[in-house]
C-alpha cells in the first residue's frame, strides 16, 4: 500500500515539501489514527472470540444467517426450541452431538452469537466514524491527497468480504460432514490477518515514527530479506489454519518427532481414513488433506520462520535507532520465540482452549511487529515521507 502521509506537507500544489505537518492536519491524523487503532484493537480481541467459538466447536450452531435481524439471540423459550430443532438437522448434531440438551446447546450458541455480534460491532465502529469524518471533512484534513478516504472504503469492503467468507465457511460444515472446509477457515483467517495488517499500515503510515534516521536508512537487501520473513510467516498462518481446520493438532502430539519418528508413515498416505473426505486424494494434494502432513508442514515450516525473524531482528539491530526502534525489535524476537514455545504446548498438551487461543493471538502480535518493521525499512527510499 503506498504512504498516505507522505504526501503530507504538499496540499499546496507546487510549494516546497515540508515534512513537518501543519496542526490541523496533525490532529486530523490522530483522531483518524486513533479511531483505527480502536478497530485493530477490535480485530485482534475478533481473533480470540474466532478461535475459542472453534475451539468449543460453536462455530456451527446458528444455522441460519440474518445480517439484520440475527443479532437478537432467542429471547423466549419457543424460539430457543425453533433453533434447536434447526440446529438438530445438522450433520455436527446427528455425526456427533446427538442427544445434547437444551442447556448445552445454548452454551455453544453463546460464543457463535457473540462472534457474529463483535463482527457487526467492528463494521459499525468502522462505518459510522468513516462516513462522520468522510462527511465532516476530517480525512481530506489528515490526507489532503484524498487518497486515504479510497483506501478506508476498500478496507469496509474488506469486511463485508470477511463477513460474508464467514457464512460461506459456516455452510460448508452444514451439509454432509460436521467440519467446515479447512482451506475456506483459512481464507477466513487469511483475511483477518489482512485487515489487521492494512488496518496496523494505515495508523503508521498516518502517525508512525517520521524522519530518516534508523531503520530507514537500512540497506535495501534487508528489506528484501524483511519481504521474504513475512512471506514464510504468511505461509506458516496458512498451515496453521489447515492444522486447524483439519484438528491436526490432535494427532502426533509430541515435538520434536511424531510418535517417535520424523515423518510417520501414515502420514504419506493418500487413502482414508488418513486424508479426510471418503475418497482417496491424489499425492499433490496430501499437504492440504492428510491430517499427519498438514501438522508435519506448519511444524517445520514454523522454525523455518522462526529462523527468519530472528536473523532479520538481527541484522536489523545493527542500523535501528537506540529507543523505539530497538524495542521493536527485541518484541518481534521474543515474540516469535514465544509463538514457536506455545505453538509446542499447544501441540504436547492435546489444544487446551487457552493456550490455543494465545497460539492464535500470537500469531496476530507477530503480524503486528513485522508490518510495523516492513514501514520502517520501507521508509528509506521515501526521505520526504513520514
Ligand atoms: C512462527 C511460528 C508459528 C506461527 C506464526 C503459527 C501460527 C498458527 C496459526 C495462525 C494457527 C491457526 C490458529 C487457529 O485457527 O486457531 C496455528 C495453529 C496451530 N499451530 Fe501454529 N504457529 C507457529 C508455530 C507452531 C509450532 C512450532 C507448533 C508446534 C510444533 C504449532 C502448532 C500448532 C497447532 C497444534 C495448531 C492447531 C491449534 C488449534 O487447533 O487451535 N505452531 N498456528
Amino acid at each position: 500500500m503506498s504512504d498516505v502521509a507522505g504526501i503530507h506537507g504538499t496540499a499546496d500544489a507546487g510549494s516546497t515539501v515540508d515534512a513537518t505537518p501543519r496542526g490541523g492536519e496533525a490532529a486530523a491524523r490522530w483522531r483518524v489514527a486513533v479511531w483505527l487503532g480502536v478497530c485493530a484493537a477490535m480485530v485482534f480481541a475478533m481473533a480470540v472470540i474466532g478461535a475459542i467459538t472453534r475451539l468449543t466447536e460453536s462455530g456451527l450452531s446458528m444455522v441460519e444467517w440474518r445480517p439484520l435481524i440475527g443479532t437478537i439471540p432467542p429471547l423466549t423459550e419457543a424460539e430457543w426450541h425453533r433453533v434447536f430443532d434447526l440446529y438438530r438437522q445438522t450433520p455436527e448434531y446427528i455425526h456427533k452431538n446427538a442427544g445434547m440438551t437444551l442447556a448445552q446447546f445454548k452454551e455453544i450458541f453463546f460464543w457463535e452469537w457473540f462472534h457474529r455480534i463483535w463482527g457487526r460491532a467492528i463494521g459499525l465502529v468502522f462505518a459510522v466514524p468513516l462516513l462522520a469524518y468522510w462527511l465532516g471533512g476530517t480525512l481530506r484534513r489528515a490526507d489532503p491527497t484524498g487518497r486515504l478516504r479510497w483506501k478506508l472504503l476498500g478496507m469496509l469492503v474488506l469486511g463485508a468480504l470477511q463477513g460474508l467468507m464467514g457464512w460461506y465457511m459456516v455452510q460448508s460444515g452444514l451439509i454432509d460432514r460436521p467440519a467446515v472446509s479447512q482451506y475456506r477457515l483459512a481464507a477466513h483467517l487469511g483475511l483477518a490477518f489482512l485487515i489487521y495488517a492494512l488496518l496496523i499500515w494505515l495508523i503508521l503510515d498516518l502517525v508512525g515514527p517520521r524522519g530518516t534516521a534508523g531503520l530507514a536508512t537500512a540497506p535495501r537487501g534487508l528489506r528484501g530479506h524483511a519481504v521474504g520473513t513475512a512471506a514464510i510467516v504468511v505461509v506458516t498462518i496458512f498451515w496453521g489454519a489447515m492444522v486447524a481446520g483439519l484438528d491436526a493438532g490432535i494427532g502426533y502430539n509430541s515435538w520434536p518427532l511424531m510418535d517417535g519418528l520424523v515423518l510417520p508413515p501414515e502420514a504419506l498416505m493418500t487413502e482414508p481414513p488418513f486424508v479426510t473426505g471418503a475418497e482417496p486424494v491424489p499425492v499433490w494434494l496430501l499437504p492440504f488433506e492428510n491430517p499427519g502432513l498438514v501438522q508435519f508442514v506448519h511444524r517445520w515450516i514454523a522454525i523455518v520462520a522462526a529462523a527468519a525473524v530472528l536473523a532479520l531482528a538481527w541484522r536489523a539491530w545493527r542500523h535501528a535507532a537506540p529507543g523505539g526502534e530497538r524495542w521493536l525489535l527485541s518484541g518481534l524476537g521474543a515474540a516469535v520465540i514465544g509463538q514457536v514455545l506455545l505453538g509446542i504446548a499447544t501441540l504436547v498438551l492435546f489444544v487446551p482452549i487457552p493456550l490455543a487461543a494465545a497460539h492464535q493471538a500470537g500469531a496476530f502480535v507477530l503480524v503486528g511487529g513485522l508490518v510495523a518493521v516492513l514501514h520502517r525499512l520501507r521508509a528509506a527510499d521515501r526521505p520526504s515521507s513520514p
